[in-house]
């Protein structure tokens, strides 16, 4: 492998870091109050004033951001410079209301790309290499974002985005790419059309994915590692704070995403008391950005759980695989339920597909979960055998996740099949 350097930032000692995220974090909690009417009413009415911030954890006394706070300013009124100088808009649509919109300068789009050009190369590529980009172009983040990375990185970036799958599967087989950034669904559906023209998954260019946009499992990640032999890395991140890119795995260690703190200040906090949590400790991920001009974002509330983790490949703390949403947190009897949680035990078994979705209906008082799967190709959904791993999942869902659930095994098709970020929860609770 061509050896290539890493940034000084990203082998610097715990205090050299520290001490610039302080001087960093300053400047933009001073940038926010000054530049956004709507952070200057939020601080004071909370009663402090950038010149509080005299440490790291002096942050903790500075109010949080949510997505409601963006949608009640929609489109650009939290921006802090002029419109004339935002170079870039993308937005997140959310499945009701109106879309969460957020906005670059020049000096932005360079530094997003320089955070998704170093989480390329800690997933193991080189400047000369080919990326193959999956991810959706346009208003979401992800293709754009990953594209303009590449490019900075030095790499022949094929800008694909979502769909066509037959089509994408035909030029990477003509191009040759030797990395793939895609959500790792959409990857799934990817290595299902190859089998189906006849081809071995192992067999492509491809040695590295990049994998993110949604949650995916350790065993989902080794199910996609040796079906394609490529290593598989997962980047993470959300529009609100920057894009893809605001924390990704080495592949040195794969063991959770390195946050670039440099650029973004991560603390995690109880989800009910709001209260900040030791390292180690499971919560809500928050985010503050260091650096970003149009859009600085002061303790992001992501919804996202986590924990915060020593650094290991990196001096900077890593992040644990994102186990879930907020969001997409099933409360069935009383316990709590994610879809992660039950992709884990699916994996475990080879007459049942990575393909799957949790079907949430009420039946009187009670939330009843289907977990509808789709069998192994070749395994008839009615045969003993897939009855049998059927009967095996229900029992370990129930010993390991505490939920009685039903399952509906379907054939090859049967769940729907997502070109970006899969929907995992199908609620039929609603009217
Ligand atoms: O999904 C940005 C992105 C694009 C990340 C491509 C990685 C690759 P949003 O559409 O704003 O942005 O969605 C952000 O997606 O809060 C998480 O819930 C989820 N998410 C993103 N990356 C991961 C990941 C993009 N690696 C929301 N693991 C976030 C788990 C992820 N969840």
């Amino acid at each position: 492998m061509k050896s290539f350097p890493l940034e000084p930032i990203e082998k610097a000692s715990i205090d050299e870091l520290r001490s610039l995220q302080l001087e960093r974090l300053r400047w933009s909690l001073k940038h926010a109050y000054e530049n956004s009417p709507v952070y200057k009413a939020k601080f004071d009415a909370a009663g402090v004033h950038p010149d509080d911030c005299k440490t790291l954890a002096d942050l903790a006394k500075f109010p949080f951001t949510t997505k409601s706070d963006l949608r009640d300013n929609y489109p650009f009124g939290m921006f802090a410079v002029p419109r004339d100088q935002v170079v870039r808009i993308h937005a997140s649509s959310g499945t009701t209301g109106k879309p969460t919109v957020v906005g670059y300068t020049a000096k932005d789009i360079d530094t997003w790309a320089g955070v998704v050009a170093r989480s390329i190369r800690a997933a193991g590529a080189r400047p000369g290499d080919m990326a193959h980009i999956s991810y959706g172009y346009g208003l979401f983040t992800g293709g754009m974002g990953a594209h303009y990375g590449a490019e900075k990185l030095g790499l022949t970036v094929v800008p694909f985005g979502g769909g066509q799958t037959e089509k994408q599967i035909q030029l990477i087989q003509d191009f040759k790419p030797n990395i793939i950034m895609v959500t790792p669904s959409y990857m799934l559906a990817i290595a299902d059309e190859i089998e189906r023209m006849g081809l071995d998954p192992k067999s492509t260019s491809l040695r590295i994915g990049i994998f993110g946009a949604e949650p995916w499992t350790n065993e989902m990640r080794n199910a996609i590692e040796v079906r394609m032999n490529i290593d598989a890395v997962d980047i993470y991140g959300l529009s609100e704070v920057m894009g893809p890119g605001v924390a990704s795995e080495c592949v040195e260690t794969k063991d959770g995403p390195t946050i670039w703190e440099d650029h973004f200040y991560p603390e995690i906090i109880d989800p009910d008391t709001g209260e900040p949590v030791a390292d180690g400790e499971q919560g809500e991920l928050v985010f503050t950005s260091l650096t970003k001009e149009a859009l600085p974002i002061i303790r992001y509330r992501t919804r996202d759980l986590t924990r915060l983790l020593p650094g290991t490949a990196r001096t900077m703390r890593r992040m644990e695989k994102i186990t879930g949403r907020s969001d997409d947190m099933m409360i069935i009897r009383g316990v709590n339920v994610f879809p992660t949680q039950i992709e884990e035990l699916i994996l475990k078994r080879p007459e049942l597909s990575p393909h799957y979705q949790c079907v949430l209906t009420r039946e009187g008082p009670m939330d009843n979960l289907k977990v509808a799967i789709e069998t192994a190709p070749g395994v008839d959904p009615e045969s003993i055998e897939a009855r049998a791993a059927a009967k095996q999942l229900q029992y370990e869902i129930k010993i390991y996740v505490g939920s009685s659930v039903e399952i509906d095994l379907r054939g090859e098709g049967g769940i729907e099949r997502s070109v970006g970020k899969a929907r995992r929860v199908v609620d039929l609770r609603k009217k």
